[in-house]
């Protein structure tokens, strides 16, 4: 059998990637991202098989590799975007026939498409951050559907404590519900629904 390749978009310094060479010492493992600083830490601590780094912009699909991936992960990614389609279907088009994807992000399990900007209140002026759009599950289904891809939608739940973190204030943390559930909120008081999607194409 050939080897497996699995590639992570926005993938940071790679923590992700660093479980997964862990878990599967012989999977081929790309890590991408837009800021090259970052990927230069992908193979700090990595003992085996070397983490490959491909310097890429998601939200352009030129010199993008299509076609090629058995596995591709995309997590805490389409949240940033406010064109959301075009990400999702570039992510998309980086999978071999029979590839999967699956992407964990903040989605809305009611019917509306949230866009979300904010500042820190003791700034004036300056650019509105990004980051915690909730785009709605419906709406992911559909554009699946609608580009012969199929979507399975997996409710995430978290099962451990998470603290306010006084550093950033922006950071989520957890909530104790009634029914012993934990709910996640964030510094702009958005309650955070997290789902990963698992997508073929049809
Ligand atoms: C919120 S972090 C998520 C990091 C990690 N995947 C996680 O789940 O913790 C978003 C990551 O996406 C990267 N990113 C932002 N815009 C990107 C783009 N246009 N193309 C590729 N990566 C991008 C950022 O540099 C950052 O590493």
């Amino acid at each position: 059998m050939s080897e497996i390749s699995w590639l992570d978009i926005g993938c940071e310094t790679g923590s992700f990637l660093y479980y997964l060479r862990n878990k599967y010492p012989d999977m081929k493992l790309t890590g991408m991202d837009v800021i090259p600083e970052l990927l230069e830490h992908l193979n700090d601590g990595i003992d085996g098989k070397k983490i490959i780094p491909f310097l890429g912009d998601i939200t352009n699909e030129q010199k993008l590799p299509k076609g090629t991936f058995d596995i591709v992960s995309m997590t805490g990614v389409i949240q940033i975007f406010d064109e959301w389609e075009g990400v999702l279907r570039n992510a998309l088009s980086l999978l071999n026939d029979k590839g999967v994807m699956y992407m964990l992000s903040v989605f809305n399990p009611e019917p509306y498409d949230v866009f979300v900007k904010y500042k820190p209140s003791n700034q004036s002026g300056g650019v509105l951050e990004a980051g915690w759009n909730m785009i709605s599950l419906d709406s992911i289904k559909r554009y699946c559907e609608e580009t012969d891809f199929v979507a399975e939608v997996i409710p995430f739940e978290i099962n451990i404590d998470i603290p306010k973190n006084k550093d950033d204030t922006v950071r989520s943390w957890t909530i104790k519900k009634d029914d012993g559930k934990r709910m996640i909120i964030n510094g702009l008081q958005l309650v955070n629904n997290h789902y990963i999607f698992r997508i073929r194409r049809r």
